[in-house]
């Protein structure tokens, strides 16, 4: 692994207890401008300094978030499809691995649709991407995909997606949390983290799930609905930021959201 991939790596998986809270606010590639996220900037401005690393795509990146960031940022750079259209899954390379450097990315984000019949096309983008990544020096994130017509989320499929994301060269692996999640974790010689999936009833639920993750092997989280549709943002992330960095237990970390709380946002 070059200097560059390593060090763009160090910036995403913190080094100092080898975990992330990544922001993932990508969702409007394909969901256009979804609950909460009508008005990218004012939902990211807030809670952008509790990041780890920010998920977005560039077009979000350049006309909502300050140059000035010391956040750093990983790019989404798989596309071109639609909630409205035929498939989800038939997902191409949206953005250079140039733009990505211009961009100043420390990693970039694909998904996989296994198991689709769009699975062949999307892993061989992730093999092309690798390439590229490897040569440049950019971490590669493949985000194992489900789409609306895939809805099998258990460890025997997800520890499949993962491995084959990890033979295929992705540097960390996105998935779904599941019963048996070690399996997964086991089954993939790459860091793992979960994305956190539709809003949960409540934060106490949002924060088990990360609390679970962390406890069967994922290195953090890659979360998105959870944080900024919770109708406390702030209080959210950094309870999140707790029970990934300092092992907070669900409870603990719930009692700080709920003492953080008293200052909603919207
Ligand atoms: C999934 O492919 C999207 O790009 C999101 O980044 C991902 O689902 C994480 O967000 P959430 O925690 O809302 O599921």
């Amino acid at each position: 692994m070059s200097w560059g991939l390593k060090n763009r790596l160090a910036r995403i998986i913190k080094p100092a207890d080898g975990r992330t809270v990544m922001l993932a606010v990508d969702h409007g590639y394909f969901l256009g401008p979804t609950s909460r996220l009508e008005d990218p900037r004012k939902t990211i401005e807030p809670i952008l300094n509790d990041a780890d690393t920010l998920m977005l795509t560039r077009g979000v990146l350049r006309n909502c978030v300050d140059a000035d960031t010391a956040t750093p940022i990983v790019l989404r750079v798989s596309g071109g499809t639609s909630i409205i259209g035929p498939s989800l899954a038939d997902e191409g390379i949206t953005t250079s691995m140039r733009e990505a450097v211009r961009l100043n990315a420390v990693g970039v984000a694909l998904s996989i649709f296994v198991g689709t019949q769009y699975e062949r096309q999307t892993l061989l983008n992730l093999s092309k991407l690798v390439s590229k990544g490897e040569g440049i020096g950019m971490p590669v994130l493949a985000v194992t995909a489900v789409g609306k017509e895939l809805k099998k989320r258990d460890a025997r499929y997800l520890a499949l997606c993962c491995r084959i994301a990890a033979e295929l060269g992705a540097h960390i692996v996105k998935t779904y949390y599941c019963e048996d999640f070690e399996k997964v974790v086991a089954g993939c010689p790459v860091p793992v983290v979960i994305a956190g999936g539709p809003k949960l009833d409540n934060e106490l639920d949002a924060l088990k799930l990360a609390a679970d993750a962390i406890k069967r092997g994922a290195v953090g989280v890659d979360m998105g609905r959870n944080i900024w549709q919770s109708d406390y943002p702030m209080a959210m992330i950094k309870a999140v930021r707790a029970v990934v960095h300092q092992n907070a237990t669900p409870e603990e970390a719930y009692d700080l959201f709920a003492s953080l709380k008293s200052e909603p946002v919207g």
